[in-house]
Parts: structure tokens; C-alpha cells; sequence
């Protein structure tokens, strides 16, 4: 209901699920504040901006984002603009967004914004700048609301920060340190999603298999997801990212015991080359790393494995990137998110000699998501006239006639239902018609809404 005087809001979103949940916290908070959401941005009184900087490119759409808003505010000086998330925890943005953009009256970092309405009311009463980015004490803020976009699945941070200060990235020195949430508080959050509907979490971490080394007593990621697994209603458990330097043993054995947890792993590899490996500081050699999905492969059959890869880092030789396309095509990934090699100022990797240039940058990843694409559309073939267990999660966006969802291997499943049957939230069974690149085409053979996972069903 549209509350007398309430002050209009919109938070425009960058980056990885971290920061959209972080937004999904903030749109919560501000409601029960009194604040109230708008989809029509020319209407807001309120803008946020969440912001990511792992590559430049994320960084400069906010930026360019922000300068739109800079004619907004002349002609509606009453307009409080917010910048908060990684780039300001950047101290070149930082810099930028104190000394060149006046118009921004809130700068917060990536633990404090759940103090926002504190920083409204300063600007709104004593009209002045509010300036607050994270310092390495700060408190982790406990249980807090969230607005989450879906109905289906729900996002729950389980750490904050990162240790690995892998040498091109960023986010160690915009998120800070490693933290982690006292597990009853995260089993509390996952159960009272469990008992309002969701079938589905995402654990959020930047590194989830670090879980835990900060806390008392012998509690780990793989002790976490046992726990987890136990929540009744429940039917899939995920987590985002885990490093395939920490990925031991027990973990794999978790994982294949449990029911929830899906059969999924996204292992960020980045590099194929052991020079290069070294050099970004990741820890394990492209052996070890063919070891731990081999391992995986052998344990959980029928498991997805997905990976992250950046070209062109300094110094990378085109043997360099030909170790990576070998890798790639030795492991046989079902999907890669591939990216170019972006400088981020102050990490070790760009001061480093032999920056490539970007026209072989963009040469390397096109014939990398060649690779790629041909073998995720080989591997999704192979799923062509067999049955996958899908969670529904709603409509199809291109065809309102149509359910979309994903399988317990994250694949995105597109099939014709019942007419006049709602199937979202349901766990339905989908043969598989026409196999896609991005997308899988079937149709529904049983829906079995009371079942919580299947244990037959491991595709
Ligand atoms: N903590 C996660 C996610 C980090 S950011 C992890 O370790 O995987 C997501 C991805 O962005 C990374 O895996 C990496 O592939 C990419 N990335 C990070 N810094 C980058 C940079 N400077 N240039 C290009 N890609 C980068
Ligand atoms: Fe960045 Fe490495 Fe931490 Fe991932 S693990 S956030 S790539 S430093
Ligand atoms: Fe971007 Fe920060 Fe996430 S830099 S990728 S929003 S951790």
C-alpha cells in the first residue's frame, strides 16, 4: 500500500550474487523503515547504487550511471544519491567520488549498509555528507531482512571477505577479511526460509570452503552443508564460489551424501598454464586441479562442473593460453564464464611487466568460448530423451507459455506444462527434447511436489 509521504526508492545493481543480495537487505531494510520501492526511476526520491569493480568495465557503468543522475539532481536538488558496494572500497573511485562528484550525498562500503537509514537521516536533517566505509573492525551485522527476488530460491551469506589476494583481483581489498556467520545463525535463516516456502538456497561466500577457520570450535563448510541438509521443506542447497585449492576430500564426501546439496561445482580455474597459475597466486597446479575434477567425476557421476577463466594475463604467451584450451578441453566443463584480463589498480598482477595487448586479449577468449560453446552444447546433447528433476522457478521470459527452471546441475530447463496448473516452486520431472547451448528443451513427464529431492534423479 502506497503510504502517505513515504520517500521513493530504487537501488540499481552491479556485480556478483554477493551484491545482490546485499540489495535484496538493503530494499528490506529501507521498507521497514518506512521507505517505499519504486520500479519508475524518474520518480524516485532515493537512489542507491550497489556497485561492483572487479573489472573496469563494472566500474564504469556505474560511474557513467552516476553521471546521468548528476542532471536528475540539478533539476531536483532534493534527490539523495547513494554509492555504495566495491567501487568506493576502491581508493581510486573512492577519491573520484569525494573530490569529483558532489552530488552524491552517501558514500557506504560493503558491511555498513545495513546502517542506511542512519545515513538517510543524517543527509535529511543535518543536510550533510555522510562519508562511512568499512573498517576492518566492523561488526558483522547478525540476522537481517531480506527482499528476495524470487519465490522459489533465496540467497544466505554465509562469510564476508577474502584471504586469497589472488594478484589481479580486487575484492580482497573492497570486501575486506575473511568473517564468517555463527552457523545457528545461518541454520536459523535457511530454516525460517524452508518453513515460509523456498525450496531452494544459494550460500553465498567469496571463497565458501574457507567457511568457518575464523570461528571456535571444529566447524567447516562440509559440517555446514550436513546441517543444512537435515532442514525439512528444503530442496536443493547451492554455494557460490568455492576455490579449488580447499576443496578436499571430506567436502566431496559431503556432497555425494547428502540429498540437497546439488551435484554442481563451480570451480574457478582461470588459467591452464602452471606459470600463469603461479603468478595469479592460485594455489594449486593444473594437475591438481585436473585431480580434484577427476576425483569429483569418479564419486558423483553424472555431476556438472562449471569454471571461470580470465585471458591475457600479464604475461600470458599464446603456449601460455594453449595450456588453458587444453585444460579446458581435457576437463570438458559444462559452462565457463570467460573474461578478459581487466588492470585493477593497487593488486600486485598490474604493475606487472608484459601487459597484453587487448586486441590478443579479445583473439584469445573468442577462440576460447569457441571451444566452450562447442563442448556445453556436446555435453548437453548428451541429455537429449533422458529425464532431469526440475525445480521450477516460474514463467519462461521469452515465452510466458512456457515453465522455466533449472536442474539439480544448474541447467536451464524450458518445458510446455498444464494449461491452468501453477508450477512454480514445484520439483518436476522433464524429459529432454532439444538440447541448446544455454538452453534445454523438454517435456513435463510427473510433477512431485511433496518429494524433496530425488535420489534417483542425479542429473
Ligand atoms: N571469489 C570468487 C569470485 C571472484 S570474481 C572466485 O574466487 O572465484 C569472479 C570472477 O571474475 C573470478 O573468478 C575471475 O575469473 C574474474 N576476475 C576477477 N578479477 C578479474 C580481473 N582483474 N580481470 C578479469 N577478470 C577478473
Ligand atoms: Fe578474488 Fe581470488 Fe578472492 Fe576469488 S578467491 S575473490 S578471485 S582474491
Ligand atoms: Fe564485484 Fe564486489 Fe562482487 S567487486 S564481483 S561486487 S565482490
Amino acid at each position: 500500500m502506497q503510504q502517505k509521504d513515504a520517500k521513493l526508492f530504487f537501488i540499481a545493481t552491479w556485480g556478483c550474487q554477493m551484491n545482490s543480495h546485499d540489495s535484496e537487505i538493503m530494499r528490506a531494510i529501507l521498507e521497514k523503515n518506512g521507505y517505499q520501492w519504486t520500479e519508475r526511476q524518474e520518480e524516485a526520491d532515493i537512489f542507491i547504487l550497489n556497485t561492483c569493480s572487479v573489472r573496469r568495465h563494472a566500474e564504469q557503468r556505474a560511474i557513467g550511471f552516476l553521471g546521468n543522475l548528476k542532471n536528475l539532481k540539478e533539476r531536483n536538488p532534493e534527490l539523495i544519491i547513494a554509492v555504495g558496494g566495491c567501487a568506493p572500497q576502491n581508493p581510486e573511485v573512492r577519491e573520484y567520488l569525494e573530490k569529483k562528484a558532489p552530488h552524491v550525498d552517501i558514500i557506504f562500503g560493503t558491511r555498513n549498509y545495513h546502517r542506511l537509514p542512519e545515513f538517510l537521516n543524517r543527509v535529511m536533517v543535518k543536510r550533510s555528507r555522510v562519508i562511512a566505509l568499512d573498517g576492518e573492525d566492523e561488526d558483522l551485522p547478525g540476522l537481517l531482512p531480506a527482499h528476495h527476488t524470487s519465490t522459489v530460491k533465496a540467497y544466505v551469506t554465509i562469510m564476508y571477505g577474502c584471504n586469497n589476494f589472488c594478484s589481479y583481483c580486487i575484492v580482497p581489498y573492497t570486501r575486506g577479511r575473511e568473517k564468517s556467520r555463527p552457523l545457528e545463525e545461518i541454520y536459523q535463516e535457511v530454516q525460517e526460509l524452508a518453513a515460509k516456502g523456498y525450496k531452494e538456497v544459494m550460500l553465498l561466500g567469496q571463497n565458501v570452503n574457507s567457511y568457518g577457520k575464523d570461528l571456535p570450535g571444529a566447524i567447516n563448510f562440509a559440517k555446514l552443508l550436513a546441517h543444512l541438509d537435515k532442514i525439512p521443506g528444503l530442496a536443493r542447497i547451492r554455494y557460490m564460489t568455492s576455490h579449488p585449492r580447499d576443496f578436499d576430500d571430506e567436502l566431496i564426501e559431503t556432497i555425494a551424501a547428502t540429498r540437497k546439496v546439488c551435484e554442481h561445482f563451480h570451480l574457478p580455474l582461470q588459467a591452464g598454464s602452471n606459470r600463469i597459475l603461479q603468478l595469479m597466486n592460485r594455489g594449486y597446479t593444473r594437475e591438481k586441479y585436473i585431480q580434484l575434477t577427476d576425483k569429483i567425476k569418479n564419486k558423483i557421476p553424472g555431476a556438472s562442473i562449471t569454471t571461470d577463466i580470465i585471458v591475457g594475463f600479464p604475461g600470458e604467451t599464446e603456449d601460455d593460453f594453449l595450456d588453458t584450451l587444453d585444460l579446458v578441453q581435457t576437463v570438458r566443463f559444462d559452462a565457463a564464464y570467460t573474461f578478459m584480463y581487466s588492470p585493477r589498480r593497487g593488486t600486485p598482477a598490474a604493475e606487472m611487466e608484459n601487459q597484453v595487448p587487448s586486441e590478443i586479449k579479445k583473439d584469445r577468449l573468442n577462440r576460447l568460448v569457441d571451444v566452450q560453446n562447442r563442448i556445453t552444447l556436446e555435453k548437453n546433447k548428451l541429455l537429449e530423451d533422458h529425464v532431469v528433476e526440475v525445480l521450477v522457478e516460474g514463467r519462461s521470459k521469452n515465452n510466458p507459455e512456457r515453465w522455466s527452471g533449472r536442474t539439480r546441475t544448474n541447467k536451464i530447463v524450458v518445458f510446455e506444462g498444464e494449461e491452468n496448473e501453477d508450477l512454480t516452486g514445484q520439483i518436476v520431472e522433464i524429459v529432454i527434447s532439444c538440447a541448446q547451448t544455454w538452453t534445454l528443451f523438454g517435456t513435463l513427464k510427473t510433477v512431485s511436489a511433496k518429494k524433496e529431492s530425488s535420489s534417483q534423479s542425479r542429473i
